[in-house]
């Protein structure tokens, strides 16, 4: 029998049409995030009375996103939050019921195709237990892994509480996706897009630094499941650096048992790189076992069509595009036998 392989893009966001008033839900204070809505295939992401991102109805839509996959070549997509709507920054019980409305909204949203959107929730990363409440609601009613944001405030990944409710997402074997937010802001950086093309990547690789260093690794299991967006940001490019520090100032940095490299295998990236030659570096760095078809859909810094970088790479075997275009996600999601019956009912059409 022919393998066939699904193509699987595990960073995709989605933003439901129109939600609950937050203010008057949570009782916090604005600005909150809402949608003024454009006209029926268009609409724009408010925060407060600033303009924050154009939106077209891919981003709420299951039929528009499903036209592109199709187009695109993509069976499944994880769909994750938008980091807007983390709400970190909140009170508990504000960021508890944002975090409802949306998870319950993400069902909606991937509802019309159960088999091909596969929504990820987002949680009150703020407050461990509540965070654990909500990622094990969210588990039951249908969601298959979380979406975190990068940091919490001043806190980084290796915090205590944040490697707690990373430990609670193993023993759930709950799939965790990391994405860059809440970028610092200046006027160096508020210019062109800095924030989100140098702050971007400098808050991953941060992030993948803190666990290493602040001995997440070391603590967590080995069997979590942990990916991260944008290629892993500038962290893969640095990792001799980063070893070099380890051994010339371990008074300093060898705070891990094992120096950076040591932990390449703990996690995942996706491929949004768009470029062929740091792909490259990023399957030398990582292996292309823990790089995984992301696209960043339906957003205007994302590939299209999804995966065409990863087809196109003449330096990859065949086995390592089929790993990483859908295999290795097939393993971090834990969906085999949905997706390949789908892969096969296409192939036979
Ligand atoms: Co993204």
């Amino acid at each position: 029998m022919r393998t066939v392989q699904a193509t699987i893009d595990i960073h995709t966001h989605y933003v439901p049409k129109g939600w609950p008033d937050l203010e008057r839900e949570t009782g916090g204070s604005g600005p909150w995030p809402w949608l003024r809505s454009d006209s029926e295939r268009e609409a724009m992401l408010m925060l407060g009375s600033t303009e924050y991102r154009p939106l077209r109805a891919a981003a709420w839509a299951a039929e528009e996103r499903l036209a592109a996959m199709d187009v695109d070549g993509v069976d499944v997509q994880v769909v994750s939050p938008t980091p807007l709507f983390f709400s970190y920054a909140r009170e508990t019980t504000e960021a508890m019921k944002v975090s409802r409305i949306f998870n319950d909204l993400a069902l909606e949203v991937c509802a019309p195709a159960p088999q091909r959107l596969i929504p990820f929730c987002q949680v009150p990363l703020q407050d461990t237990d509540a965070a654990c409440r909500e990622l094990d609601r969210c588990l039951e009613n249908g969601h298959v892994g979380v979406e975190i944001g990068n940091h919490v405030g001043d806190r980084d990944l290796d915090d205590e509480g944040i490697i707690a409710f990373l430990q609670h997402c193993a023993d759930r074997n709950a799939a965790v996706f990391v994405h860059p937010w809440d970028m610092p802001s200046s006027p160096r950086l508020e210019r062109w897009m800095a924030r989100w093309l140098v702050g971007m990547p400098g808050e991953t690789h941060l992030s993948i630094l803190s666990l290493i260093l602040g001995g997440g690794f070391d603590r967590l299991p080995p069997h979590l499941r942990l990916c991260f967006a944008h290629g892993g940001g500038s962290f893969p490019y640095w990792v001799g650096r980063m070893d070099n520090a380890w051994h010339q100032r371990p008074d300093l940095i060898a705070t891990s048992e094992f120096p950076p490299s040591h932990y390449l295998n703990r996690f995942s990236v996706d491929s949004a790189v768009f470029n062929h030659a740091s792909l490259r570096l990023l399957v030398d760095v990582m292996g292309s076992e823990h790089i995984m078809l992301g696209s960043d859909f339906p957003y205007p810094l994302g590939e299209r069509p999804a995966g065409n970088l990863i087809r196109q790479a003449e330096f990859l075997t065949n086995e390592q595009q089929r790993q990483m275009l859908g295999g290795n996600a097939q393993q971090f999601l834990g969906i085999d036998s949905g997706v390949t019956m789908l892969a096969e009912k296409k192939a036979a059409s």
